[in-house]
């Protein structure tokens, strides 16, 4: 559909009418969607007369489909949040309508709530399989205005083929800007720091090439398992539920070029350059430069985790863990080598980007092996960012120095003690009712990240790559080790 400016601007100014969380029972809606809401809702950031509509096909009354809210805001922020006059004047906002979602007839209930002359937003918490005749079924039921946003949690399909097949479905009602496609790493603080980092401070930039890094690092560990989630999990494995999307966005933002301004356009189109400078790995050499691996049983914290074919009660080739090195085929980084893992069940839940510079050129320090400096941006559990630095140990070392490794330290978590941690979704919420797509993914954006997950899902089939057993607790395979060491470098665990 076509936007006309001036209907989309009318649209706007009337604000959005209605938030629509199509998949509104299921656990992404009632752990992250629900509470995300709830606090913008306490802190005024909806608009005053927007509702708030749950659309499900559970035969439920309305009234218990708020005692459920209820109950699942209470988990997340706490018993007292949902006693008083904010739950109250939260739960007057929320609707829900048992209904189909895939059938235009019975969609056509939502046009009392989301009239295609004002604003709204429709979140599709749904399988992936169901985007397409969502999508398509707004239009059908006449839903579809200029004003009309359409969130897509990820997955975006299962492969290249699919998520194209999804963007075509959408485009037939919907124009780019009108789609916002959810990847919640990009509603972190800690990952939008990023953009600042690099593009707020003019240190970075010219060391920021294959001249003075040596490599990068990526890490996305966790601690969970699958809880429960086994069938889609099993589907998709960590290459797609992990890589395709969060890991790589953090990659991109990394080594894209510096946009020429925080625009929708201008930041996608550089996060694009990277996704098709990505060098795709033969079936000859993915061996060398991949690790999958699955969790055993193990212990976390004391904790005996069960394994993973235990989870699924089958048995599984399924990877739960990842390990890459990456290659980025363009002036910026020839050479350089991105080293990116990521795994469930691990010892630690810990999100992290290193930046290792080159060494010095030339040692005047005989006695005193020195390290390659270091940026570390640590995102989860805490936000950190550390430059690791050589410095003269104090005293009077035989050879008159004593080197040591030492950081400049700035942790974000203690400055801003103060500032309470944001659900992801909150900040993407924001964003989708005032029509801001920066923070989300572009179509052809999506299908450069699938293009390159498929051709390393097809090396690993070709090549028979297996998946190596690691115990929970661990921080996975030993071939993860060895697949850096390799190379003379070693993960920074
Ligand atoms: C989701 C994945 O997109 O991200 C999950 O499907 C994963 O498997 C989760 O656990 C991780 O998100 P976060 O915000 O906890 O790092």
């Amino acid at each position: 559909m076509s936007e006309t400016k001036s209907a989309s601007e009318d649209a706007e100014a009337s604000g959005v009418a209605a938030i629509v969380v199509f998949g509104a029972t299921g656990d992404l809606a009632m752990r992250m969607l629900w509470p995300s809401l709830f606090h913008l809702h306490r802190e005024g950031r909806l608009p005053e007369d927007c509702r708030l509509v749950g659309c499900a096909r559970l035969g439920i009354p309305e009234d218990e489909f708020r005692t459920r809210v209820r109950a699942d805001v209470a988990q997340k922020i706490g018993p007292d949040a949902v006693t008083g006059a904010d739950w109250r004047s939260f739960a007057k906002r929320i609707v829900y309508l048992a209904i189909d979602a895939t059938d235009a007839d019975q969609l056509s209930a939502l046009r009392a709530h989301a009239p295609p002359e004002r604003a709204s937003v429709m979140y599709l918490a749904v399988s992936p399989a169901l985007f397409g005749r969502i999508a398509l079924a707004l239009g059908d039921a006449g839903l579809v205005g200029p004003g009309t946003r359409l969130a897509l949690e990820k997955p975006i399909g299962g492969d290249r083929e699919s998520a194209a097949a999804i963007n075509a479905d959408v485009a037939r009602h919907f124009s780019e800007r009108q789609v916002f496609r959810v990847d919640h790493y990009l509603g972190k603080e800690a990952v939008q720091n990023l953009i600042a980092l690099r593009f707020a401070n003019a240190l970075f930039e010219p060391i920021w090439n294959r001249e003075c890094i040596d490599h990068v690092q990526i890490c996305i560990g966790e601690t969970i398992g699958v809880d429960g989630r086994t069938d889609y999990y099993d589907a998709y494995g960590a290459l797609r539920d992990m890589v395709q999307n969060h890991l790589i966005q953090l990659l991109c933002l990394v080594a894209m070029e510096p946009p020429y301004s925080l625009d929708q356009e201008a930041v996608r189109d550089e996060k694009v350059k990277v996704l098709r400078a990505l060098k795709p790995p033969s079936a000859s050499e993915i061996g060398a430069v991949s690790v999958r691996g699955q969790y055993g049983a193990g212990y976390i914290d004391g904790v005996l985790a069960r394994s993973y074919v235990e989870e699924a009660k089958r048995p599984s080739g399924t990877e739960t863990y990842v390990a890459l090195k990456v290659e980025i085929d363009n002036w910026r980084w020839a050479g350089v080598p991105f080293y990116v893992r990521t795994g469930k069940r691990l010892g630690e839940r810990r999100t992290y980007i290193v930046v290792s510079f080159r060494n010095v050129p030339h040692s005047i320090f005989a006695g005193s092996p020195l390290a390659n400096n270091e940026l570390v941006i640590e995102l989860q559990p805490d936000e950190e960012i550390a430059l690791r630095l050589m410095n003269k140990a104090p005293g009077i070392g035989q050879d008159g120095m004593t080197l040591q490794a030492m950081s400049l330290d700035l942790s974000l978590s203690d400055s801003f003690k103060d500032a309470r941690r944001r659900i992801a979704y909150e900040r993407l919420f924001v964003d989708m009712i005032e029509g801001r797509t920066t923070l989300f993914v572009r179509g052809d954006e999506v299908e450069a990240a699938w293009s390159w997950v498929d051709q390393i899902s097809e090396a690993w089939k070709q090549a028979d790559v297996p998946c190596e057993t690691y115990p929970a607790g661990s921080w996975g395979p030993a071939s993860a080790r060895a697949l850096i060491a390799r190379d003379g470098r070693a993960w920074r665990d």
